[in-house]
């Protein structure tokens, strides 16, 4: 494979223009950028970037080749790619990428073993594919690895279970950890981008349908705040006790996801797990219903199982709408073939919350690089100080001013002695 593989590089003007439309809501990326040209703390390191080939991780590439990074970049996900930003990757910013949107899963992996033929010294990770792919088949690259940053929950999750395993062979900052992204990109990003994503497939109205959000985390409860928002009656299913309280004081109804199978009119899971829409509650889903997924991986919703009950292939009754059609005659939509919605049919998050996340994962890069020798092969938070000044930026870049405490007011936080 020559050193990219994209759809078509004649996109690549059209891709820089909304590369750089999406710049504009970045202003804390672009200052690191701009320090970044200056210092250069990421000279000659070779990073090998897996994530979701968006315009915003575009400028998190051009900011990692502003601090003198060595970086190719493969996509997080066969669905997600925009083959513009790709091309612009390519033909404009020089950068090698490896990422066609719709690839089939051997094209996903061939790309991934393409990136990895780079000899990071650095991985960057969205789901840990490059982190798992290193320790089960390329195990030679680990002499040349001083770490990794994972982006998001799902990843974070794989990573842990390998370190509790023993089997991590070096250090990696979960950016998902960081205030400063799970609480904006996964609230916020995902609320809103998933909704982007249903509507933008089907068209659908959501004020007075049963929108059933599976799961509670921070990525469910902006899911939800947010369908509510356009008018739907929203049903949240979970299995944390803890969540599903806080989902029924927050106003949701709450309830077993068979229950709310049989009332629901749209679906959208966001957990993390595996087949949580599972054959039982196709049985007895209604017809129409519209279901879909916004966590990482699609195995959240069975669609063998789907397959299985149905005639026949599903028609593709709209770009990323398969329609199946059960024995008993009910039709069934899956958006985006159970794929992350917000991505596969929309555009991801928008730039003004990826600005954080990928602020975080630009800084944790330099911390990597400044620290690999102090840290042990195990899952570091980002550090709360890199975490405090973006959120400090941020607010700044927004013209959003805040009261600081006065000198009497950190004495008496700092005191026990003072009652009433
Ligand atoms: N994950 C969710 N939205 C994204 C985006 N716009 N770019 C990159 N990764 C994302």
């Amino acid at each position: 494979m020559s050193n990219y593989d994209i759809k078509d590089k004649s996109q690549a003007e059209g891709g820089r223009r909304r590369i750089d439309w999406a710049e504009r809501e970045m202003p804390v990326l672009r200052m690191i950028k701009e320090r970044f040209e200056k210092e250069k703390p990421l000279q000659g390191v070779r990073v090998s970037a897996c994530l979701h080939v968006t315009t915003e991780t575009a400028n998190l590439m051009k900011t990692l080749q502003a601090g003198g990074a060595d970086i190719v970049l493969t996509a997080s996900n066969p669905l997600s790619t925009q083959d513009d930003v790709a091309a612009a990757l390519v033909n404009i910013y020089e950068i090698p990428t490896y990422a066609i949107k719709g690839e089939d899963n051997v094209t996903y992996y061939k790309h991934i073993t393409a990136a990895l033929d780079h000899k990071p010294h650095m991985t960057m990770d969205d789901g840990a594919d490059l982190v798992s792919t290193i320790h089960k088949d390329r195990r030679e690259l680990l002499t040349d690895i001083v770490g990794g940053t994972e982006e998001t929950t799902t990843g974070v999750i794989r990573l842990r279970a390998m370190s509790a395993d023993n089997m991590l062979a070096f250090p990696v900052i979960a950016v998902n950890d960081a205030l400063t992204k799970h609480l904006f990109d996964n609230r916020y990003g995902t609320g809103q981008s998933t909704v982007d994503g249903i509507i933008r497939a089907t068209n659908v109205l959501l004020a007075g349908k049963n929108f059933v959000v599976s799961g509670y985390g921070w990525c469910g409860r902006g899911l939800a705040s947010r369908a509510r928002g356009m008018g739907a009656q929203v049903i949240v299913t979970e299995v944390d006790p803890m969540k599903a309280l806080e989902a029924v004081m927050d106003g949701f109804q709450v309830m077993p996801m068979l229950d709310a199978a049989k009332i629901g009119d749209i679906f959208c899971t966001v957990t993390g797990d595996i087949n949580v829409i599972d054959e039982h509650h196709f049985a007895v889903m209604k017809d129409g219903a519209l279901v879909a997924n916004s966590g990482h991986f699609n195995v959240e919703i069975n669609i063998p199982s789907l397959r299985a009950m149905s005639i026949g292939d599903p028609n593709l009754v709209r770009p990323f709408v398969d329609q199946y059609t059960t024995k008993d005659g009910r039709k069934i939509n899956i958006l985006g073939e159970g794929r992350l919605i917000n991505l596969a049919s929309a555009e991801g998050h928008p730039a003004s919350v990826m600005d954080m996340s990928f602020a975080n994962q630009a800084l944790a890069a330099e911390y990597m690089v400044k620290n690999a020798k102090t840290l042990e092969k195990k899952v570091y938070s980002v550090p709360t100080d890199i975490d405090n000044e973006i959120a400090r930026i941020k607010l700044l870049a927004m013209g959003i001013k805040i009261d600081t405490l006065t000198e009497e007011q950190v004495k008496y936080l700092n005191s026990w002695q003072e009652g009433t």
